[in-house]
Formats: C-alpha cells, structure tokens, sequence
C-alpha cells in the first residue's frame, strides 16, 4: 500500500549518529547549521573555514565531543582533500558535506568595470572551492557505500541577474550547474546532491555585498527585502531548509535548489 511507504520519521533528531562537513562554518550560515545539526544529534561536525579563532570559538561553544574545527581553504584542492580525509580516518565515514563557504569581494563588479582578479578570486572559492568538496566528498561516500547527502550553498542570484555582483552572480550560477551535474551522476551510488539558494540574510557576507554596511544596517535592508509579511529573514530559515536536504525527510530529492526567499523569485518572474 503506498500510504505504508510515507517514510518521514517522527523522530525529533534528523541526524542521530550522522558525521558532517561544514565548509564556511564560523560565521552565519554555516555556524547556524553546525548548531541546528548538533541539536538533531549528528555525531560529529567538522567545521572548515579560515578564520581559526572564530571556527574554534564555534566548535567549543557546541561541545568539542560533538563539533570540531579544521583550518581549510576550499579554494586549495589539497586542502579539501584532507579535510574529507581526516574527518573519515577519525570519524569513520562521512554522511554530510554541507560546502558552504563562498564569498563576495566588491559590490562594484559591473560587466564594464569587471575586474578579472577580483572575478578569479571568487570563481577560486565559489566555483572551484565547491567543486572540490562535491569531489571528495563523492570518493569517499562512494569508497566507503554511504549513501550520503551532499548540500551546497547558491544563491537567488544564481538563477538572476542584476546590475552589479556580477563576478559573484555568475559563480552561483556556476554552482546550481555542479549541483545538476553531481547530482546526474552520484544518484547511482545513493548520494545525493541539492543546493539552498537564500536571498538576503544578514551576515558579514551579505554587509560586503551592499558595500560594507553593519550589521544594523543589514538587518534593516533584510527586513525591507522580505517579501513573506511577518518573517525577517535569519540564517535559520535558512540552517532548517539545509537540514531538511541533509537528513532523510529529503530522501528522494536530489538534483533540486531549494529557494529559501519567502517567494521573492517568484514575484520578480
Ligand atoms: N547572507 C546572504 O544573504 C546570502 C545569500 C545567498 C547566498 N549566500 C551564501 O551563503 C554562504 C555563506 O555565507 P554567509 O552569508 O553565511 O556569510 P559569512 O560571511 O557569515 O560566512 C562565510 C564563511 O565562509 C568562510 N570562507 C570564506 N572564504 C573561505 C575559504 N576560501 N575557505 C573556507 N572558508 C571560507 C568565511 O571565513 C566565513 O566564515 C556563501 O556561499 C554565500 O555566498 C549568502
């Protein structure tokens, strides 16, 4: 009978026993998943970022038997290679790769002003840095018969266009092709291959994005954007639409970017 196949589990824990990667995981975003898969009881969170005292600073606050930090640029392979390594020698396997960490230098990348050094710096994080964790972290689910859940950070600017951002605007882009393909070719091994693409939240990120407002301003331009009367969107909306892709109430979702925007897209279509 179909009705006996509904699988979601009515376990609160999503992630009991699970061992995640979180690329980007000491600041917004990535911080508020480590907390959120904490919570559902993921065995182990490996946090990888460059910004060590506050990737440390995250990995003690949640418990340094469940959450730890590595140093790890994405955008050097050798790096995310042994990130995914350590985590699977120390831990046993790897359930999760959330590949997360992206970047925005200038507001002020325009087709006429574009400057190429600029632009291969944020393809160098955003393109090849996902690239990289999609590809390792595939060889070792693959290696080890996991069948994993791999979760990459676009953007709605990854399916739009707009008058600046436009070395960051085709990065995400870039991204939501990964994903498709990963997720094309990973799906005969079990593991699948999603992407979040939120529209603005405040995090240190988003101030660069607007040309290095604060925080305070960024909170307000957040509240203005909003398009869901009620909701000011915060990087949890964002660490629930990851966990949902991370855990098995996704179970046959692959392939698919997971707007997180309260219906902006839909109102510029
Ligand atoms: N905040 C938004 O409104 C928004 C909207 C759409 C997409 N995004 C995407 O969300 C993701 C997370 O960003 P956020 O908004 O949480 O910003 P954030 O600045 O709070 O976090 C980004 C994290 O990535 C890390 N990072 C940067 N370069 C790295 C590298 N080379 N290697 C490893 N880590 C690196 C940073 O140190 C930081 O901790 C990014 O991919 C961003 O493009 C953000």
């Amino acid at each position: 009978m179909l009705g006996s196949q509904h699988m979601v589990s009515s376990n609160p824990k999503k992630l009991e026993g699970k061992v995640a990667i979180i690329t980007g995981g000491a600041s917004g975003i990535g911080e508020a998943t480590a907390r959120l898969f904490a919570d559902h009881g993921a065995r182990m969170i490996v946090v990888g970022d460059i910004q060590d005292d506050l990737g440390q600073e995250v990995a003690i606050s949640i418990g340094t038997d469940k959450c730890i930090y590595m140093h790890c640029d994405v955008s050097n392979e050798d790096q995310v290679k042994a990130l995914v390594d350590s985590t699977v020698q120390t831990y046993g396997q790897l359930d999760i790769m959330f590949s997360n960490a992206g970047i925005v230098i200038t507001s002020s990348q325009t087709v006429v002003d574009l400057d190429f050094t600029t632009l291969d710096r944020v393809f160098a994080v955003n393109v090849r840095g996902m690239a990289a964790c999609v590809k390792h972290a595939a060889r070792v689910m693959i290696e080890k018969g996991v069948r994993g859940s791999i979760v990459c950070t676009a953007s709605v600017t990854g399916s739009r266009g707009g008058p600046r951002l436009t070395d960051y605007s085709m990065s995400k882009h870039a991204v939501i092709g990964l994903v498709k393909s990963a997720s094309t070719q990973l799906g005969v091994h079990g593991i699948r291959v999603n992407s979040v693409s939120p529209s603005a939240v405040a995090t240190p990120t988003l101030c660069r994005s607007f040309g290095g407002i604060d925080a305070e301003q960024a909170e307000k331009i957040c509240e203005r954007l909003a398009s869901l009367k009620g909701i000011v969107p915060k990087v949890n909306h964002v660490a629930d639409t990851v966990l949902f892709l991370a855990s098995g109430d996704s179970a046959f979702v692959s392939g698919h970017d997971l707007v997180v925007d309260g219906g902006l897209l839909s109102k510029l279509a």
